[in-house]
């Protein structure tokens, strides 16, 4: 029987430089999609693929963030009063049970794998997920839930994997596919940032991962990587070698990539024309701005 995946780790510690000033005061992963921060969506996924503790890797400055997972009893108090039962019941449904989130810190931004490996001691010797909250992707079946699913069946470590245009890959992790099963690939080899027509196939990685326990080893090594950080990625290729199989998962959904500001800009519309309070107010709006566009053309 393999192990659940019960914890995951939301790496929060990085700079989010490509929002200054914003992110000068405000984390990058509480930034809103309309009405709810990243992080929230990254949660819920994470709940529903069955996970019961969440590990976030932060750093100086992320306190709101820290701050966000409160309860707030005065708030709940008054929106009882005032007899608002959908937000009484919107406020709750974002709490977090006490002792099912912890915080570990990273002292200072080395990169992702270093990030991850912050985690170790709370993960000890079991598989994991690692969700990136500034990746958001609209899912009938949550990403994280399609791929512990699919991991049920292959073990070994698993990354969500996309299709990009060549021209795109060099900002990526890049799979070097060996065998393609259809949703799933098998990887003999994995390049981040790979130098423009160097790219091993056209299938990237993106920010959902379930991890072997061998991975936090590798990370151990702290070897720099593309643009002098820790990997996530070199650590995980690292496994192949160690006979630990490295698969790709290509998930059913849309994913926005929320750390750019025009994938950020595009989740705000595609996420608010999915709500009925605000579709058809949105839509008209839009339409007109298209309407003027061609115009002014
Ligand atoms: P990004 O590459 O998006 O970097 O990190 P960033 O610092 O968040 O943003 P920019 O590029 O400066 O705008 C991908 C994920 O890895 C985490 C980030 O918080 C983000 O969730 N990360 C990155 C860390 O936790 N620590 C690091 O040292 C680097």
């Amino acid at each position: 029987m393999r192990k659940k995946v019960t914890k995951a780790i939301f790496p929060v510690a990085g700079l989010g430089t490509r929002f200054l000033p914003a992110t000068k005061s405000v984390p990058k992963e509480i930034m809103t999609l309309v009405d709810r921060p990243l992080v929230q969506y990254a949660i819920d996924e994470a709940r529903e693929a069955g996970i019961k503790e969440f590990i976030f890797v932060t750093s100086r400055g992320k306190t709101a963030l820290e701050d966000y997972f409160d309860h707030a009893p005065m708030l709940e108090q008054q929106l009882k009063k005032q007899g608002k039962e959908a937000l009484l019941a919107e406020l709750k449904a974002s709490n977090m049970d006490s002792g099912e989130i912890a915080y570990v810190r990273q002292h200072k931004a080395l990169g992702l794998g270093h990030a991850v490996w912050c985690a170790r001691r709370l993960i000890a010797n079991e598989p994991f997920a690692v969700i990136l909250p500034d990746d958001v992707i609209a899912a009938e079946t949550p990403c994280l839930g399609q791929m512990i699913e699919a991991y049920e069946e292959t073990g070994g470590n698993m990354v969500a994997a996309m299709e990009v245009p060549p021209e795109k890959a060099s900002s990526y992790g890049v799979l070097d596919v060996a065998e393609d099963m259809g949703s799933v690939v098998r990887a003999r080899g994995m390049v981040e940032k790979p130098e423009l027509g160097t790219a091993p196939s056209n299938l990237a990685v993106i920010g959902r991962y379930i991890l072997a326990p061998s991975v936090l080893r590798n990370l151990n090594r702290m070897r720099s990587g593309a643009g002098g950080e820790i990997q996530l990625t070199d650590a995980i290729a690292e496994d192949i070698a160690n006979d630990v199989p490295v698969y790709g998962y290509r998930f059913r959904g849309q994913r926005f990539d929320c750390g750019s500001k025009a994938g950020f800009l595009q989740a705000t519309v595609a996420f608010a024309l999915a709500r009925d309070d605000l579709r058809e107010e949105l839509a008209s709006y839009l339409a007109e701005v298209v309407q003027l566009g061609k115009a002014a053309q």
